[in-house]
């Protein structure tokens, strides 16, 4: 990430923060997020709007991947809108001062009282995953006298070749209707004579870390067909199209993926030819980024722990963290660059296993990371850990989760403080 350096005492540096005096000021573990990075990927986002979509549209932030009211302050005020996918994350949007004509609420499951929350907000779209969703919504909505601007969430029987935890565009998905059946078209047909709701667009997300561009083709080619069967057979020509996120990011310097706007610039020309084909006005379009927004722009700080070598076997290099403030090698065996932030500038010629703190055995960052020689004291640094971090982090072992540091220009704040242990027990009865 072009936010990271190595100054000249040899240690790593992030938005012009030397990462050990950070780890000083603020103990460690310790999340780190570049607010000039995560700005600048916004702007490019935006930017790739004006030129493919004529500013027909906009990126929206899914903010799943890193939510708090910072967060969502800082990409709104880059003109992106918000996603949310729980009452939760809604709420934060919400008391961070966003509107909720800028908030696009997505779950395979939403309660009634998170519906009733939008509803109160005037969320500006409620994206619907069922029927069943989109029943109760319509009730809730006429109760309390309110049309729901609603898009429904199509699964288009994509593929996309990643991880299977995070694939979802596939027909075997607990996301979405079906479009292959007919399902998504039924429930627009549906949608659109129901009184309290108004179907405004469609929306489809076809997984996560995706490295080529061949599935969001072709997922927009596919839900252009539908957009063009609801205009055709029931005479509507829907407002917008959200194409959902999952562009992928450089865990490891080798990782290799089209660069976005690659995407967007193949997208955009398939989406107007297909338009051009189908005689349809262009919908307003709409991306969903979370990870590409903020993956690169965060890392993690740790103090090495003891360091176990076992002759033959491996080398463990224990940190003061572990998989309850980052699970994803726990659960995905997900690839991290790792270093010590202390000797950036020495040669990685160490191999480790970096060990959590949790008692168990999966408990690790890492296998097999080519590290600076380790010493008790030194401060390991993880990069790309901006999303889906800190937002699945858990509690377990009742360890409190690490504090969230803003930096910008060399200068450094927190916005999420760390949890006490005073926190851990407040609502133990
Ligand atoms: N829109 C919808 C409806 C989504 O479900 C997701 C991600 C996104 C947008 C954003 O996708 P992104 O641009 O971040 O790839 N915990 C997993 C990732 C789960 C992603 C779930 N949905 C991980 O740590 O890799």
């Amino acid at each position: 990430s072009p936010c990271l350096n190595i100054n000249e005492n040899g240690h790593l540096t992030i938005s012009g923060c030397d990462t050990t005096a950070l780890a000083k000021q603020y103990g460690t573990p310790i999340y780190v997020i570049s607010e000039e990075e995560v700005r600048r990927i916004c702007r490019s986002y935006t930017e790739s709007f004006q030129k493919y979509y004529n500013g027909n549209g906009r990126p929206i932030y899914a903010s799943k991947a890193f939510n708090c009211k910072e967060m969502c302050r800082v990409v709104t005020s880059e003109g992106l809108d918000v996603e949310v996918v729980s009452g939760g994350e809604l709420y934060t949007a919400l008391q961070a001062g966003v509107s909720g004509g800028r908030i696009h609420f997505q779950g395979n499951n939403k309660s009634s009282k998170e519906l009733e929350l939008a509803i109160d907000n005037d969320v500006g779209d409620i994206v619907v995953d069922n029927f069943s969703e989109l029943e109760k919504l319509n009730k809730i909505a006429g109760e309390k006298g309110a049309i729901a601007n609603i898009s429904l969430r199509v699964k288009p029987g994509i593929d996309a070749h990643t991880h299977e935890f995070i694939r979802t565009g596939q027909v075997d998905s607990k996301f979405g209707l079906d479009l292959e059946s007919g399902e998504a078209f039924s429930a627009a047909k549906r949608a659109l004579k129901m009184d309290n709701v108004k179907l405004i667009g469609l929306h489809c997300h076809i997984g996560s870390q995706i490295m080529e561009k061949e599935p969001f083709v072709h997922a927009a080619e596919v839900m252009l067909g539908l957009h063009h069967r609801i205009y055709k057979e029931l005479e509507v020509e829907l407002e917008q199209l959200n194409l959902g996120g999952g562009f992928g990011i450089h865990y490891l310097e080798t990782d290799d993926f089209i660069p976005y706007h690659e995407y967007m610039q193949e997208v955009s020309a398939k989406i107007s030819e297909v338009c051009a084909k189908y005689g349809i006005k262009l919908p307003r379009i709409y991306i969903e980024p979370g990870r590409s927004i903020v993956g690169e722009a965060g890392i993690t700080l740790y103090t090495v722990g003891n360091i176990k070598e076992i002759p033959n076997v491996r080398n463990y290099v224990a940190i003061d963290g572990g998989m309850y403030e980052n699970p994803r090698y726990a659960l995905y065996q997900s690839d991290y660059t790792c270093l010590i932030a202390n000797k950036a500038n020495r040669p990685a010629d160490y191999v480790a296993t970096i060990a959590g703190k949790c008692c168990e055995s999966g408990d690790l960052i890492q296998e097999h990371a080519h590290i600076q020689s380790p010493e008790e004291g030194d401060i390991l640094a993880v990069l790309s850990t901006g999303a889906y971090n800190y937002s699945m982090a858990s509690n377990y072992n009742r360890n409190p989760r690490p504090a969230c540091i803003m930096v910008s220009q060399g200068e450094s704040r927190v916005i999420i403080r760390g949890e006490t242990y005073e926190d851990l027990v407040r609502n133990d009865l």
